[in-house]
């Protein structure tokens, strides 16, 4: 007896009721008109806070308009096809041999801030329309990450949970029953970044007759021939044969987050393995315009209330925002170099998405008292604009870029960064954070140092920017109360476990950065050998076992100053000492570096937090 398949007529679906054996489904979503619908009535059963638009299936919340992150932790969506899966070929087959199937799709995650990603997605296959938990489990399976039904899923992971054995955080995983993966790889093996902002393509094709799932990942729209995973697997031991299974998609974020979007979604299935059933690649519509992409900015929007700049003149700054102007996108916005009309001067112009009303005072109250810092070592605010709910910086432009560019990326890929600038760069860093600490009318905690927020002007004099600012515009927060906010190199341990900012969580972030520039790598490096993956951890390892230059960055050779060298890898850790109260203040920091106060004791070894006191070092490690 044929199982009774309601379609929806909204589907572009091709069903072949051969009366007796064969059933052959094809749908596609996300292409060629058949949109995404989230209504009962449409093609989408949805969960959570999935959601649907002609621009695509978004999994969880993404309103560019609301910048408190609050709004996006612990999120999850789930969305499922309308349409059911029956499981057996056929019901009069004695041998109860299942189906194959192919499903292919586009998908494109973005990261509230790269090195702090939400929790990943994953396409489901379930035996019951129920979602699950955020964070880890995906809102697939339960707290715990055990199935709520009969579960299959394919996850995209983006989070690296080590309690459960991820290797990183850009993996592909077969979860089956429960969310311990049982079969995982690193998608960094084929060059992709599932959260990087981009299309990600994957194909799953399950062969009932050799009984393998094999999944295929790309950048781009060209099915590999070679499969990504391959995973031996009886459908059957699954699920149940005689049961009609939910199809579909799910993602979750949990104390940091990303957006995702699923596009041009395609399934089909055969009942009968022998037939081949070729799935289209998936179809690729023109992308939406960027809100403010060339020629879309229209002179309606100069309305908008201008401080100190128009927005007309940043749009003439910027070529209308125009792609070719375009440094840098975030999820939070884009930043466009541009020329000011009148002065002719050089110009990064920062356009953040829209904010609430309440965030907006805050912010513009947080803009006015940053715009008055002048500092040699800090990047001016020239002044910003605010045009309905945007709100648009303008900085000077630093045409050098930042220090992470010039240690890891220079224009010329074999020019090393010379140890003389190395430390101009960190002595300037350090006189512009005791400035922000101690130098001005009032204490700004800068919440962001990093190598990347470093710019260096045409000398390679650092210069500070984004400071502040941090908390309303970058979500840096988000990683603050997760267990391992801290290795991420740059993040105190005290904040991951109060989520508050000091001025000692900066001088935490500063130490990093110190050892960044002496041992010319990542503070966090997962490609690493594991001892190796924590700056910080390395650092005093290696002083501990008495090689501390084992550290430094090989590119130097032995073009380097070894008492600079000692007093910059030395002074990185006791900022970076795990106890707030036993790092120095930056007014230390800079009567260090400067020559004028004698570097104080730093352990032998990395100490243990929440010590009151030093543990007496070894004389040798003195200067
Ligand atoms: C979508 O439309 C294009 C162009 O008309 C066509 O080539 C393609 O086969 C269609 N795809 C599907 C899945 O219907
Ligand atoms: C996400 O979903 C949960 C549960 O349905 C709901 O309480 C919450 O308000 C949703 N959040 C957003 C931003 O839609
Ligand atoms: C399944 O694998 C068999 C053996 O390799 C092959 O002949 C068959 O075409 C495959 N079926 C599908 C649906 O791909
Ligand atoms: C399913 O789609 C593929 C590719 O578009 C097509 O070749 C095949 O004939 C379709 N199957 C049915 C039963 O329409
Ligand atoms: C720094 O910027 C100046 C001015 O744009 C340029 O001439 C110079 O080549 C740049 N130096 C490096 C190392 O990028």
């Amino acid at each position: 007896m044929m199982r009774d398949i309601r379609f929806r007529s909204v589907l572009s679906i091709i069903v072949l009721r051969a009366l007796v054996k064969h059933v052959v489904a094809n749908f596609t979503l996300g292409a060629n008109g058949t949109s995404f619908q989230c209504t009962d009535r449409g093609n989408l059963w949805c969960f959570g806070n999935a959601s649907a638009s002609p621009a695509g299936l978004m999994l969880t919340p993404i309103d560019r308009a609301i910048m408190a992150y609050e709004y996006y932790l612990w999120t999850a969506g789930m969305a499922l096809s309308t349409t059911q899966i029956p499981l057996q070929k056929s019901e009069s087959d004695p041998t109860r041999t299942s189906i194959s199937f192919s499903t292919s799709f586009r998908f494109i995650i973005e990261p509230s801030d790269p090195n702090y990603r939400g929790d990943g997605m994953a396409f489901v296959m379930l035996s019951e329309g129920r979602q699950g938990f955020s964070g880890g489990s995906f809102g697939v399976f339960d707290r715990r990450g055990h199935h709520i039904a009969r579960t299959l899923a394919i996850e995209f992971d983006t989070h690296e949970n080590w309690d459960l054995g991820d290797e990183n955080n850009n993996h592909v995983g077969v979860d089956v029953q429960d969310v311990n993966s049982k079969l995982a790889r690193s998608a960094w093996e084929v060059s992709i970044d599932l959260a990087g902002s981009y299309s990600i393509y994957s194909w799953i094709d399950y062969n009932s007759s050799t009984q393998n799932l094999e999944v295929r990942i790309s950048s781009d729209n060209a099915k590999p021939s070679l499969p990504f995973i391959v995973y031996p697997l009886n459908l059957f031991d699954v699920f149940h044969p005689d049961e009609l299974v939910y199809v579909g998609f799910s993602a979750a974020n949990g104390l940091c987050f990303n957006f995702y979007t699923v596009h041009d979604w395609t399934f089909s299935f055969v009942s009968d393995p022998e037939a081949i059933v070729q799935v289209s690649p998936p179809i690729l519509p023109a992308l939406p315009p960027e809100p403010g992409g060339g020629g879309k900015v229209q002179v309606a929007l100069i309305a908008g209330v201008s401080l100190e700049f128009s927005f007309e003149q940043l749009c003439i700054a910027t070529d209308q925002f125009g792609e070719e102007s375009k440094l840098g996108q975030g999820a939070f916005g884009a930043v466009y170099r541009g020329q000011l009309p009148d002065t002719g001067q050089l110009v990064a112009v920062k356009r953040l998405n829209p904010v609430s009303n309440q965030g907006l005072k805050g912010f513009l109250a947080e803009v006015s008292i940053i715009s008055q810092i002048r500092h040699r070592n800090i990047v001016k605010l020239l002044g910003w604009c605010k045009d309905r709910g945007n709100l648009l910086l303008v900085y000077e432009l630093m045409p050098n870029g930042s220090l992470d560019k010039a240690l890891f990326h220079p224009a010329n890929p074999k020019s090393v960064l010379p140890w003389k600038l190395r430390f101009k760069i960190i002595s300037g860093s350090a006189d512009a954070l005791y400035y922000l600490h101690e130098g001005w009318r009032q204490q700004v905690i800068h919440r962001d140092f990093k190598s990347s927020n470093i710019m260096l002007d045409q000398d390679f004099n650092a210069m500070l920017g984004d400071f502040g600012l941090a908390r309303m515009v970058d979500h840096s927060q988000c990683p603050a109360t997760t267990q391992i906010a801290g290795t991420f190199g740059y993040i105190a341990p005290e904040v991951a476990g109060s989520g508050r900012f000091t001025d000692k969580a900066d001088v935490y972030a500063f130490g990093a950065v110190a050892l960044v520039i002496a041992c010319g790598r990542p503070a966090f490096l997962f490609k690493a050998p594991v001892e190796q993956i924590f700056l910080v951890d390395w650092v005093w390892e290696k002083l501990d076992q008495e090689s501390l230059f084992d550290v430094v960055d090989p590119r130097l050779g032995e073009e380097f100053d070894a008492k600079e060298m000692k007093l910059l890898l030395l002074l990185g850790l006791l900022c970076s000492h795990p106890n707030a109260g036993s790092r120095p203040t930056m007014r230390e920091v800079v009567e260090i570096l400067g020559g004028r106060v004698a570097l104080p004791l730093v352990p032998s070894s990395k100490p243990q937090p929440h010590y009151l006191s030093f543990v007496a070092s070894d004389p040798h490690q003195s200067i």
